[in-house]
């Protein structure tokens, strides 16, 4: 089928560079032809027909903004199989040929069923910050929000040291560890307790006392957020424990979404975005566009959205080594 009108939504957590993506799938579709529609709201909106065609002015000044022009949401209805007829309904009606949506692994599941149900073309872009999908060396607004945490970190580090506490530091990445133990590494931190390594309370206290002992006056541990045992959890532990430590939590939350995208944001997205369309013109069906080795690849929806992304165990190793 030939493809003459491409469609654009963002879904699930927004992410730095989001906007960055929308501009170059946007621009690189017109200039090859194309016409591409926005999708307000991500698949709420294709389920409710809030579409807009968009032309090169449409995304204007966005490049350095945050967030998303075309909004987010996390849909449940189009988990379902009416949702999704809905959603189908809005693409016929459109005249909307190819699908490309930018979100995490969730946004690419929805994808992956969609394109499976009805057979319509849809491409991926790795848009989360946790950098949790498989095959890509990044996801677009990693960078940013990895650069966020360091900041706050370092502001952290100025109070903890002051006082001379131990600071548990709440970082987000829904199932993976990548925010926590690589910022860690690039604050300085003491420790990160990341879900692809086992921390108990004995580990912790070998971080924190053998800082102690070394005279180091303060300890940061980066915690990635947990259900059950995120920064509270391990404060309180120690707490109870070690009584003799002065402890304090610190939970990041949804600063670390916001804020203009990276300069390495930005130019990821747009080499993904334009990717986008070089993907349709050889009729790439139902991938995610990536990055590895720096080089943009085409990744099969089945292994961009499965749950095992592997962490380099070496830099457990490193951070280790490097807090004594
Ligand atoms: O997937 C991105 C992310 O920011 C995760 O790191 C976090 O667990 C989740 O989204 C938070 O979701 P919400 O904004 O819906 O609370």
């Amino acid at each position: 089928m030939k493809i003459n009108c491409i469609g654009i939504l963002t879904s699930g957590g927004d992410s730095p560079g989001m906007n960055a993506a929308i501009r170059a799938v946007t621009r690189t579709g017109i200039a090859h032809g194309f016409k591409v529609k926005g999708i307000y709201r991500g698949y709420e909106g294709l389920m409710t027909d809030e579409v807009a065609e968009f032309t090169t002015e449409s995304v204007s000044n966005i490049i350095a903004r945050g967030g998303t022009i075309l909004k987010s949401a996390r849909s449940k209805a189009f988990m379902t199989p009416e949702g999704r007829a809905q959603a189908y309904e809005t693409m016929k009606k459109e005249g909307i040929d190819a699908l490309v949506v930018i979100g995490g692994n969730g946004s690419l599941t929805g994808a992956h069923l969609f394109a499976q149900e009805f057979n319509v073309p849809c491409i991926g872009l790795p848009g989360t910050i946790d950098n949790d999908l498989y095959g890509t060396d990044l996801t677009i607004g990693y960078d940013t929000t990895l650069n966020t945490i360091v900041e706050c970190v370092d502001k952290i580090r100025d109070t903890a040291t002051s006082h001379e506490r131990i600071f548990f530091v709440e970082v987000m990445g829904r199932d993976a560890g990548f925010l926590a133990q690589n910022s860690a590494i690039a604050s300085g931190a003491e420790a990160a307790i990341i879900p692809e390594d086992s921390t108990d309370a004995d580990q912790l206290e070998h971080f924190i006392g053998r800082g102690i002992r070394k005279s180091k006056n303060s300890s940061i541990v980066i915690v990635s957020e947990s259900p059950k045992c995120g920064a509270m959890f391990y404060a309180d532990r120690v707490k109870k424990e070690y009584p003799q430590y002065d402890v304090r939590v610190s939970i990041l939350g949804h600063l670390q979404r916001g804020g203009s995208p990276s300069a390495r944001d930005r130019i990821l997205a747009t080499r993904l975005g334009s990717g986008v369309i070089d993907a349709i013109i050889d009729g790439q069906r139902n991938v995610m566009i990536g990055v590895r080795n720096d080089q943009v690849v085409y990744i099969p929806f089945t292994d961009a959205i499965r749950s095992d992304k592997p962490m380099n165990k070496n830099l457990i190793k490193v951070l280790d080594t490097l807090s004594i």
